[in-house]
């Protein structure tokens, strides 16, 4: 029999760790996401960053380095995926649907509210949101912008020229919810979580990442509900495949810092860049499964 997913899973499968659940479990719909939502309020202005103010003052110039390159990367990725997101609004195809994706777009500008606070309160960059957003884009990387101003600002136009394309919206599902969300975001934030939580440091950083996840998996639980919809189509389904394929090797090259040469060999903040491959691709694979695609090998060699 079905079952329906734990609420502290939030709804996202790729966090499953007894993986014989997989076959049976029942996906929260829009309209239980969407009440999900409403029962988990929190404020980005409410977080205390009077003690990282501090932490970030001691740290020598290779962990600040590592972790403002790691924080850019968050702050511009969560302007984009606010702004890139109206598309999707647009696309609804029930007023349930439409609900909880007025809510997701929300989400994505109190992130981006977050980061804009930490580095104009911590890292001390006066000047407008503007501002700091171009200075973070001087740390992203030729592969970031490639996903996040090519293939996101592509797929949202394609869904904006017409909302009614299904076979656009299933791009764009696939290029936000499923690899940006679910492979980068969500591994990035676990390992500087679990960094910031073994050192005690930063505190209010810490929280906001805590928060953000929260509302990450949320959102990884629609697409994965979206794309299991619309894989019982075949030519969909294969468009999924494709579509993964073709994004997965220019996500990895996401997760890799500069100056590294070898991007299956590096470390960052203490962490194998191996460790970092297997937890994004050990959730995707269990979205997948869910989803009823498979990950082809070359995708996943990649
Ligand atoms: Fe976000
Ligand atoms: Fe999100």
């Amino acid at each position: 029999m079905a079952t329906l997913l734990e609420l502290s899973q939030q709804g996202d499968v790729g966090t499953i760790t007894d993986e014989s659940k997989l076959a049976n479990v029942k996906l929260m719909t829009p309209q239980q996401l969407y009440e999900l939502w409403e029962r988990q309020p929190w404020s980005a202005h409410a977080i205390d960053l009077e003690r990282d103010k501090a932490d970030w003052a001691g740290f020598d110039d290779d962990v600040r380095s590592h972790l403002a390159w790691n924080l850019s990367s968050f702050f511009i990725g969560e302007e984009r995926v606010t702004t890139q997101f109206s598309g999707l609004v647009r696309a609804y195809e029930t007023q349930s649907e439409e609900a909880y994706l007025t809510t997701q777009q929300v989400d994505e500008a109190r992130h981006a509210q977050h980061f804009n606070r930490f580095y104009e309160q911590v890292l001390g960059i006066d000047g407008t949101f503007e501002d700091r957003l171009t200075r973070a884009r001087s740390d992203v990387s030729p592969a970031f912008t490639e996903l996040f101003d090519g293939h996101l600002v592509d797929a949202q136009d394609r869904l904006l020229a017409d909302p009614s394309d299904v076979e656009a919206k299933v791009d764009f599902v696939v290029t936000y919810h499923m690899v940006i969300e679910g492979t980068l975001a969500l591994t990035g934030q676990f390992f500087i979580q679990d960094f910031l939580e073994k050192r005690g440091i930063l505190p209010g950083c810490l929280e906001g990442f805590q928060k953000i996840s929260q509302d990450e998996h949320r959102h990884v639980a629609y697409g994965t509900w979206f794309l299991q919809q619309k894989a019982s189509d075949p030519a969909l389904r294969s468009r999924i495949q494709a579509k993964l394929a073709e994004l997965i090797p220019i996500a990895t090259g996401v997760l890799v810092p500069p100056g590294v040469e070898d991007p299956f060999n590096y470390e960052i903040l203490g962490y194998h860049s191996s460790e970092a491959h297997q937890f994004a691709f050990t959730a995707l694979s269990r979205r997948l499964k869910v989803i009823g695609v498979s990950l082809g090998d070359e995708a996943v060699a990649a």
